[in-house]
């Protein structure tokens, strides 16, 4: 936009998150990738490209629509029906949700406690509308934290109060301090989002001892737990997974959001939240939080696309509902270029014995992310020479945290790249942070 376009409307006569970092960070990473094409990008969490398959899609319809009535027993007209018209606010997959949740993470849950949303983006959005009742309402996240839930935070006038993830996923100490320090200040703390998965941006995953402890303390200090889990199922290792903190949840405490972006396809954009906490609505009867939230998304995106719900579905049963069969190979890609990066990482930067290491990096157990911390202030402008001068792109960690303070540190990705780009990106990565070291010594 020109200086001399004429103007009717000011940004600052509309909904202050709009002029908010959280909601333009996403746009000014993707405005950066695409002025630099041709840069190698460890910055995209986007799912690995390779096996994506249109054919696919179609069966994954067909197979859905086969369901519907050999299974399900509709008439083929209802079955038309139910995949073509405007359809069931809380969706048409839940009960394939519910056995998924059961074969891959052992948690139980009646599928009318599920409402399919438009990616788990919607899930966030609803969730986070419902619990912000007034002006004295927060919300808890664990930093550094997905941009999103920041951004859709912002939307419905949340504040976001950030607890100290550190090296165990969420310090317990910090986080009751946090709850006390709004309860006196006047507010309501409401909730405590986290990833206790591989979390993005930092790759850290909560262990079994600490989710239990966890979830002790949501009880002690009367908080919801908001737990995120896209990346759960892309481990490294071949052990059994933690359980998910809904697994352990006895007392109704999580509010579990899903996504099938990563585990099924990214443009289908169906994700879903499990809500099985009950209200107490304005004429007494009780019912779970579910059916609120699918009061707010009526008047948000009123059905979550029921095609691309039966794209979801097909997949789903055609590997007896388990997202563990159905991603036999891309957990390999991604376990593979995970430990490709480290490795690479180690190979570039070497230890020197008796010198405390300049340049150090997370070695998570599983998931996209790496982070790389550096000696110098990491930001959007170093972003930017990085992909015009060497041509690699990554995520500045500051991104992830809801604050102005300069962060040192950058977010790696692996999921959208090969071995021979990663390669390539560390390549230029090293020569850019070698640069940089040489230009604030000299
Ligand atoms: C932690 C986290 N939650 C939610 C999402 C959004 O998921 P969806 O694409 O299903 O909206 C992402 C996407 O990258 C994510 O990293």
């Amino acid at each position: 936009m020109s200086a001399a376009e004429p103007v009717d409307l000011t940004v600052a006569d509309l909904h202050p998150a709009l002029g908010d970092p959280a909601l333009t960070s996403m746009n000014f990473l993707n405005e950066v990738s695409e002025r630099y094409p041709a840069a190698v990008s460890l910055a995209a969490g986007r799912p690995y490209e390779e096996y994506f398959d249109l054919a696919a899609v179609h069966r994954h319809l067909d197979t859905f629509h086969r369901h519907l009535v050999d299974d399900l027993g509709h008439r083929p007209e209802q079955a038309r029906r139910l995949l073509l018209q405007y359809g069931r606010t809380k969706g048409i997959v839940h009960h394939l949700i519910a056995r998924n949740l059961a074969v891959d993470e052992g948690i139980t849950v009646d599928p009318e406690d599920v409402v399919v949303t438009v990616g788990c983006q919607e899930a966030m959005f609803l969730v986070l509308r419902a619990l912000r009742a007034g002006p004295m309402d927060v919300l808890l996240a664990v930093a550094p934290t997905y941009v999103g839930l920041t951004g859709a935070a912002r939307l419905v006038d949340l504040p976001v109060w950030p607890v100290v993830g550190g090296s165990s996923g969420v310090d317990l100490a910090d986080l009751a301090a946090q709850a006390r320090r709004a309860r006196a200040a006047g507010l309501r703390p409401r909730a405590c989002y986290l990833m206790p998965d591989f979390a993005n941006p930092s790759g850290v995953s909560i262990d079994t001892a600490h989710r239990r402890r966890l979830l002790d303390l949501a009880v002690e200090e009367d908080l919801l737990l908001l737990e995120d889990n896209p990346y759960g199922l892309f481990h490294l290792d071949d052990g059994p997974r933690p359980p998910t903190l809904k697994a352990l949840d006895t007392g109704r405490r999580v509010v579990y959001l899903g996504s099938f972006a990563k585990t099924v396809l990214p443009g289908a954009r169906v994700g879903y939240v499990v809500a099985d906490q009950r209200v107490a609505g304005a004429d007494g009867r009780v019912g779970p939080l579910a059916d609120q939230l699918a009061m707010i998304k009526s008047m948000v995106t009123v059905n979550t696309s029921p095609i691309a719900q039966a794209v979801i579905g097909g997949r789903l049963l055609e590997h007896g509902c388990s997202l563990v069969a159905a991603n036999i190979r891309e957990r390999a890609a991604y376990t593979r270029n995970l430990r490709h990066l480290v490795a690479g990482l180690t190979r570039r930067f070497p230890a020197v014995p008796d010198r405390p290491a300049a340049v150090r990096w997370t070695v998570p157990a599983g998931g996209f992310f790496v982070v790389v911390t550096v000696p110098f202030p990491v930001d959007d402008a170093l972003l930017d020479r990085s992909a015009r001068d060497y041509g690699v792109l990554w995520t500045p960690m500051a991104h992830f945290y809801d604050d102005t303070a300069p962060v040192r540190a950058l977010r790696l990705s692996v999921s959208a790249v090969t071995p021979e780009q990663i390669d390539v990106g560390l390549d230029r990565l090293a020569e850019l942070i070698t640069d940089e070291l040489a230009r604030r010594a000299g």
